[in-house]
């Protein structure tokens, strides 16, 4: 019989508990012991989902961290509140995974690194894409050296029209000062990824881009600040009515979907539950009229000490949402395209071999199966003692550069 892993939630949202919850609840070499979360309708849904005895529900931290509930602690909870709550757990003696990004305080990383070595609990952040079969082949193909020594990086991050809108605009990420600056909240797995691939630490870091369209003075004329009064509310691609009803219903109207899931609790999904939440929430806001500050699009140039480099833009203005990287190696070249769902792979000289998404592996499931990788992973670590895939402080290096790229794009 394996070792059960007993599990504390601190924030029962949509990676929380939708995520790392649910594949959890379904394994049971894992049970969910208790949960934390400010909002009660999260505590009541999932206390009942995951059979949490009543004693272990909380609806503030202080008391949820009065005494260790569990063996791990998820922390989930928003951006600025990850290493308050990483500290206090790593005092009670849990190990813990730990949501991306860690902070967007460089003084806060190297506060955690110096808890982590005082109380030496574990701590796996949640880079969700080193545990995704692809990104392990990619590791694999630039690993056997059949590109020869890797050159350049080139990488897009296509964060999509309605994911742009829905999280930095309208969203929980639209605002550095509340959240983390875009640079962080959306790309620090693309600067893990970015660094690892690299097989060195960064030497210099530079950046341009700004928030050039998502303002008040490209509202349409006449439009209203709210989509439920507006006269564009049929036409705007950015519409909440077209985000959040129209392209549910393209999509078969399923009964929890993200990032319906988000903008109201309703479960199941309705017409009625999400037309309420765009005429109540910021989910209705007119995308020129809110208080977003985050960056729509943004271009930053990484140079390695071994003398890698890569070139990193991330851009709100793209119909689909995926990465597309490619690499370029002294005797090959790989083209990974999440999108059209494909790897290329051209040694120079030979024969192109391009490998679709479905022969390498089964892409569903979150972050195409790396949500489950890494709870398979804080399985491995935290029950059978084995060693991590990636440390703290590797984890860390990509937020490091992620800020140094904000420093440089704001001197500009
Ligand atoms: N690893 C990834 O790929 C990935 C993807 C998306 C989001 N994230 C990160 O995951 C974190 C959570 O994002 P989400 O999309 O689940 O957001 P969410 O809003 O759905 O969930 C956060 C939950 O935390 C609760 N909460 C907030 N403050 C709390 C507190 N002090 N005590 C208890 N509960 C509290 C909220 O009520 C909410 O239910 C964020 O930091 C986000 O950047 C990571």
């Amino acid at each position: 019989m394996s070792k059960v892993l007993t599990v504390a939630i601190l924030g029962a949202g949509s990676r929380g508990a939708d995520s790392y919850g649910k594949l959890m609840n379904e394994d049971p070499r894992f049970k969910i012991v208790a949960l934390c979360d400010v909002r009660k309708a999260k505590i009541d849904r999932f206390q009942e989902v995951f059979n949490v005895p009543q004693e272990n529900c909380f609806l503030d931290e202080n008391d949820f961290f009065k005494t260790k509930l569990a063996d791990v602690c998820v922390i989930a909870t928003q951006d600025k509140d990850h290493v308050r709550h990483c500290l206090k757990a790593l005092e009670l003696g849990y190990d813990i995974l730990l949501e991306k990004p860690i902070t967007p305080v460089l003084d806060e990383c190297y506060q955690l690194i110096e808890a982590q070595k005082k109380y030496g609990g574990k701590v796996i952040v949640c880079h969700v894409l080193r545990y995704a079969p692809l990104y392990k082949k990619l590791d694999e193909i630039i690993d056997s050296g059949k590109i020869g020594k890797l050159i350049d990086i080139h990488a897009i991050e296509n964060v999509g029209y309605w994911h742009m809108s829905h999280s930095f605009v309208r969203g929980n990420w639209r605002s550095s000062k509340n959240s983390t600056p875009m640079i962080m909240a959306k790309c620090c797995h693309d600067l893990d990824l970015i660094q690892h691939f690299a097989k060195s630490r960064y030497k210099h870091v530079s950046s341009i881009g700004g928030l050039t369209f998502f303002r008040k003075e490209n509202q349409p004329d006449g439009a209203s600040d709210r989509c439920s009064t507006c006269k564009y509310k049929d036409t705007c691609p950015y519409s909440a009515y077209r985000l959040y009803i129209e392209r549910w219903k393209i999509q078969g109207q399923l009964e929890n979907c993200w990032p319906q899931n988000v903008i109201t609790s309703t479960v199941p999904l309705t017409e009625e539950a999400l037309k309420k939440a765009i005429e109540e929430t910021y989910y209705g806001q007119c995308v020129f009229a809110c208080d977003n500050d985050v960056v729509d699009h943004q271009e930053t140039n990484i140079l390695f000490e071994n003398g890698v480099t890569a070139n990193l833009l991330m851009t709100g203005f793209t119909h689909e949402c995926g990465r597309r990287y490619t690499f370029h190696g002294t005797f090959g070249e790989i083209i990974f395209d999440e999108i059209n769902q494909k790897l290329e792979l051209y040694v120079y000289g030979e024969e192109p071999e391009i490998i679709p998404f479905s022969v390498i592996a089964d892409v569903n499931g979150g972050h195409g199966g790396g949500d489950a990788g890494l709870v398979q992973d804080l399985y491995d670590v935290c029950a059978l003692n084995k060693p991590a895939t990636t440390t703290l402080e590797e984890s860390l290096e990509s937020h490091i550069i992620a800020l140094k790229a904000e420093e440089d794009r704001l001197s500009h």
